[in-house]
């Protein structure tokens, strides 16, 4: 049987430390802050936003909620991303996605100043974490990452395969994990919607990472023996006998991987916690150093 690594319980951890820290900076006049703004009202956005907003409260992080309707203008919320940036309660700033089809996503994210990226979707960041710079790096992507090195799961020299090539998870995983030092020192593939004969690359990962957006696609079969997985995926399945009418499901055969991976991240209660966790950390770094500017 698998081992189970419980993002939860990690995420938990690391939360502890940040509450501490941001305990300590807000001693010094430095209450780390994040604004939020949503627009519209899609159920799954509005469920990852409030459960953001609780961890920030939890954290003992200052939380600016702001809503939009659906109907929008791209003017308008870049002039409330703007006020956002000029706000110095406001250490970071989220746009949760996906936007009405009606807004430009990338002028959107171009006016977030890079300092205040906590998402780290900036183009700024985005090529600094190519270039292996310190940044605000994607969320997700950097959850992965620690959730490996609290597991003890060492990449150096691994080969790790990853399912997905989105700008916010396959991408920037794959370039934390090429960078140098821990962390990083792997051998990479990406694949993807066009990949030829998927299950024979998935079969080379010591590591697989499943993050297409397409439920239970890892099957026992392209998973070698041994290897260690890791589900991104989220994915809503209508189901009549729960209270919200769904389900979530990942993008592995959770049950089928159970003889053949070493290790497997569960769905929910891997990667999403350690997401949200990596949200307050960008946040506080983003606050730590508006308080070195400040000199506090
Ligand atoms: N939508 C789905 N995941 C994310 C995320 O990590 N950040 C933002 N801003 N929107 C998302």
């Amino acid at each position: 049987m698998a081992e189970i690594l419980d993002g939860r319980k990690i995420a938990s951890a690391m939360r502890e430390d940040i509450r501490r820290e941001t305990e300590r900076l807000a001693g010094r006049g430095v209450r780390p802050g994040l604004a939020v703004i949503l627009v519209g009202e899609d159920p799954a956005s509005v469920s990852y936003v409030t459960a953001k907003e609780k961890a920030l409260e939890e954290a003992g992080m200052f939380s600016l909620d702001r809503r939009l309707p659906e109907s929008a203008a791209e003017e308008e919320l870049i002039r409330l991303v703007e006020e956002c940036n000029a706000d110095p309660r406001v250490d970071g700033i989220l746009v949760q996605l996906p936007l009405p089809k009606h807004i430009n996503e990338e002028r959107v994210l171009l006016s977030i100043h890079p300092s205040k990226d906590a998402d780290g979707f900036h183009p700024f960041n985005l090529g600094k974490l190519m270039l292996g710079q310190d940044s605000f790096y994607p969320c997700t992507p950097y959850g992965i990452i620690k959730l490996l090195a609290a597991a003890g799961v060492g990449t150096r020299g691994r080969h790790v395969v990853i399912v997905g090539r989105s700008p916010t998870v396959g991408k920037p995983l794959a370039n934390l994990l090429l960078g140098k030092g821990e962390g990083g020192d792997a051998t990479v593939t990406v694949c993807h919607s066009a990949t030829d004969g998927l299950a024979r690359h998935t079969r080379q990962a010591d590591i697989l990472i499943a993050a297409a957006g397409k439920a239970g696609l890892i099957t026992a079969d392209m998973v070698k023996p041994g290897a260690l997985v890791i589900d991104v995926g989220v994915n809503r399945i209508p189901d009549a006998s729960k209270k919200k009418g769904f389900r979530l499901r990942g993008d592995t055969d959770f049950e089928g991987l159970q003889s053949v991976a070493s290790k497997i991240t569960p769905v929910p209660g891997g990667v999403g916690p350690m997401t949200i966790t990596m949200l307050l950390y960008n946040t506080l770094k983003a606050a730590k150093a508006r308080g070195r500017q400040s000199g506090q």
